[in-house]
């Protein structure tokens, strides 16, 4: 008997760059139906994964941000205790029939889907250590019962969880053991320009590689407090092309560099390395001093 299972295989999909890797960690996990936990630096595509697995499977997305205040319990269900106190001091509904003030949350409405759903539970880190610990007896059963009501919710169908993590916290042992596990690295020269030419289709060459090159050249500056992301590029990107940014002065140039840099000493690190002009090296196309350099003065 063959051990290969027949299952829908994810590929990537066109606005979603993913490496062999990546993909195998997704289909092994759907394999095993297993919750995949993606950690990565910021702006490596943790959370547009899931909503890129929902549309290659053709599934519906249920997304849990999850906050520091998060208890697992909020992603099941959440009793509105206020408003039916409400209700019974000053409206004239039966406040009897407590169903009508339980809304299920995300994982609840992930269970209860009548189509087979993809769950994120996004920066799953954020929140309080024992979080993960209260999740694992429902991904694991599959089922949770509402207390208020005795109501017992079991997934039709097991979802394709999505779990990211930006390693804020270490997750427990016990957890992970029930995941499967895949670190998302920062893409390379190659891959970041096969994104930038999904966000930018019709981005000129030159003005790609131009970008790229400074890109690079500030990402690779030590002890920067916070290195400029994929999105921070793709948003860079943006307003070079807005602006009309001519890709040959870029070399002398780095217009809008806090779209890059996000901290003052980050941007001083990147001057004294030489990935960025101080502000008097650069003129504008009118030989205008002061780091505006390549016709961008008009966006003052
Ligand atoms: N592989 C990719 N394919 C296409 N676009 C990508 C990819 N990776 C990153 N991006 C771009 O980067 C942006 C940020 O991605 P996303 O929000 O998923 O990152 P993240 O890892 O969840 O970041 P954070 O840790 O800050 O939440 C996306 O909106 C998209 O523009
Ligand atoms: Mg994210």
């Amino acid at each position: 008997m063959s051990y290969q299972s027949t299952f829908q295989r994810w590929n990537g999909t066109e606005s979603y760059i993913a490496d062999d890797g990546l993909i195998a960690a997704v289909n092994v996990a759907v394999a095993l139906q297993r919750p995949l936990l993606v950690k990565g630096e910021p702006g490596t595509g943790k959370t547009l994964l899931a909503h890129a697995i929902a549309d290659g499977l053709g599934l519906p997305l249920h997304t849990w941000h999850v906050k520091s205040t998060t208890r697992a319990q909020d992603g099941c269900w959440v009793y509105d205790a206020v408003a039916r106190l409400q209700d019974s001091r000053f409206g004239d509904r039966d406040v009897r029939d407590v169903s009508q003030y339980i809304k299920l949350g995300p994982l609840g409405e992930a269970f209860s889907s009548e189509k087979r759903a993809v769950l994120l539970i996004d920066e799953i880190d954020k929140a309080d250590i024992e979080f993960p610990n209260d999740l694992l007896h429902e991904l694991d059963a599959m089922r949770f019962v509402i207390t208020e009501t005795g109501e017992e919710i079991s997934a039709k169908h097991r979802p394709v969880v999505i779990i990211s993590s930006n390693a804020e916290k270490e997750l427990p042992d016990a957890f992970l053991r029930r995941c499967v596990f895949h670190y998302i690295n920062f893409p390379n020269e190659d891959r970041l320009t096969q994104i930038c030419r999904v966000h930018h289709p019709d981005v000129d060459d030159k003005l790609l590689a131009a970008a790229l090159r400074r890109f690079m050249a500030l990402r690779s500056v030590k002890h920067l407090r916070k290195k400029p992301t994929t999105s921070e590029l793709v948003d860079w990107i943006s307003g070079l092309r807005l602006a009309g940014i001519d890709p040959e002065k870029l070399s002398a140039a780095l217009p809008f560099a806090g779209v890059l840099l996000k901290d003052e000493s980050d941007a001083a690190k990147a001057k004294k390395a030489g990935a960025m002009e101080s502000d008097d090296d650069s003129d504008d196309s009118d030989g205008n001093k002061g780091g505006s350099g390549t016709g961008w003065r008009g966006w003052r």
